[in-house]
């Protein structure tokens, strides 16, 4: 659906900042190289604990990180071959999280029905990915398509953060380009005007215009001198839960979001820029050169965004009932998205808990969740 990209005053959705997640999409949880064959991280995806670990043969399991026997974090156990041992009593659980031994059990004695919920978890472009909703939905939902990932034109650099806010807040940061007022110091862009915006149920897409002036078009390769300004479209879709950004052929910005809760968001997220230096040079130096680039340039945009996502969790905190005044649509459109999904995940629950209760089933994981949300009344 087209809307139109006037700028107005419009009504705000107040709930946005304590909407919940529609939890059957992959979500990022760590760089896929920090994880040694032996290791164990915890992690949080939307208020779920899970140990995600990788066994001796490479390969990825996720489990919810309480132990069957007494609930002790089973991140804090250890890997045997391809099973996660839990640190107290020493219970063995395989990656499907089914107890395989118990060390004190007599051997003729079997082994009590005990298992540990598993989620499905995958690697792609150096991420681990874990699918927290439904188990059944998960191999027929894409993860984002990163063409310039391998591709040797592009220079990947990977950006890991951390906000204290709401992932909405995150979200809106990323979609709202009229910010760019903020990183003037950086001589960021300027003069944004929005073009168009389109929204459909999973994803909203806007194009803006831009301008930019100084060392940073020299650097992008936007203007042969930093003094002229450069005028550009920067095209940013958001395909729930994620993001891509591109300026015209010259970076790419894919903003992979992890909601832990509802104050907290991290990022794993990659940038790719085309670099005018001759490809044997770029190879060579990719990763000293990445790491330069995102800490002397980018970090000190991100670190300037964080500040302000910060304070507007805060305040909000301070006072849920206040009323705030948005004039970009593509900010409402962002909005209906992520409570609409969020709804309809919530009514697809519903419907699912219904049905269980009626059939005498026990809840998953997902929908016990959300038994314990419909019961504390959150939106
Ligand atoms: S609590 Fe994990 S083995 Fe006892
Ligand atoms: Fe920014």
């Amino acid at each position: 659906m087209e809307l139109a990209p006037t700028l107005k005053s419009q009504t705000i959705q107040n709930r946005m900042r304590e909407v919940g997640i529609n939890p059957n999409y992959w979500y990022p949880v760590a760089w896929a190289d920090e994880l040694q064959p032996g290791k164990i991280i915890p992690v949080v995806i939307w208020q779920q604990a899970v140990a995600v670990y990788r066994d001796q043969n490479l390969q990825l399991h996720a489990l919810e990180d309480a132990c069957p026997h007494k609930g002790v974090a089973l991140h804090e156990g250890k890997v045997q071959d391809d099973h996660l041992v839990c640190r107290y009593h020493g219970w063995k659980f395989n990656g499907d999280g089914h107890c395989v031994h118990i060390p004190y059990l007599p051997k003729e004695q079997k082994l009590p029905c005990a298992q540990a919920v598993s989620y499905p978890v995958q690697e792609k472009y150096n991420i681990v990915w874990v699918f927290p909703g439904d188990k059944e939905l998960a191999e027929d939902t894409p993860l984002p398509d990163v063409p310039e990932y391998d591709h040797p034109d592009w220079l990947a650099i990977l950006i890991p953060d951390n906000f204290q806010g709401h992932f909405s807040i995150c979200n809106e940061n990323t979609m709202d380009v009229f910010h760019g007022f903020l990183h003037q110091n950086l001589q960021g862009w300027f003069d944004p005007v929005l073009l168009n915006l389109r929204q459909n149920q999973n994803s909203v897409k806007v194009e803006y215009r831009v301008s930019y002036q100084g060392w940073i078009t020299k650097f992008l390769g936007l203007s042969e001198q930093g003094n002229q300004v450069t005028t550009r479209t920067i095209c940013i879709k958001y395909d729930y839960p994620h993001y891509q950004s591109c300026l015209d052929g010259v970076s790419s910005i894919y903003l992979i979001r992890l909601p832990v809760g509802m104050t907290e968001t991290k990022s794993f997220s990659l940038l790719f820029l085309k670099v005018g230096l001759p490809k044997w040079i770029l190879k060579q130096i990719k990763p000293q050169l990445s790491q330069m680039i995102w800490r002397f340039l980018f970090k000190k945009f991100l670190d300037q965004d964080v500040e302000m996502v910060e304070s507007e969790q805060r305040t909000y905190l301070a006072n849920p009932g206040r009323r705030y005044v948005e004039i970009n649509p593509a900010i409402i459109a962002l909005q209906r998205l992520i409570v609409g999904q969020y709804e309809d995940f919530m009514q697809q629950s519903r419907k699912l808990l219904n049905h269980n209760h009626r059939k005498g089933e026990q809840s998953s994981v997902v929908t016990r969740g959300i038994s314990s949300e419909l019961t504390s009344e959150n939106p």
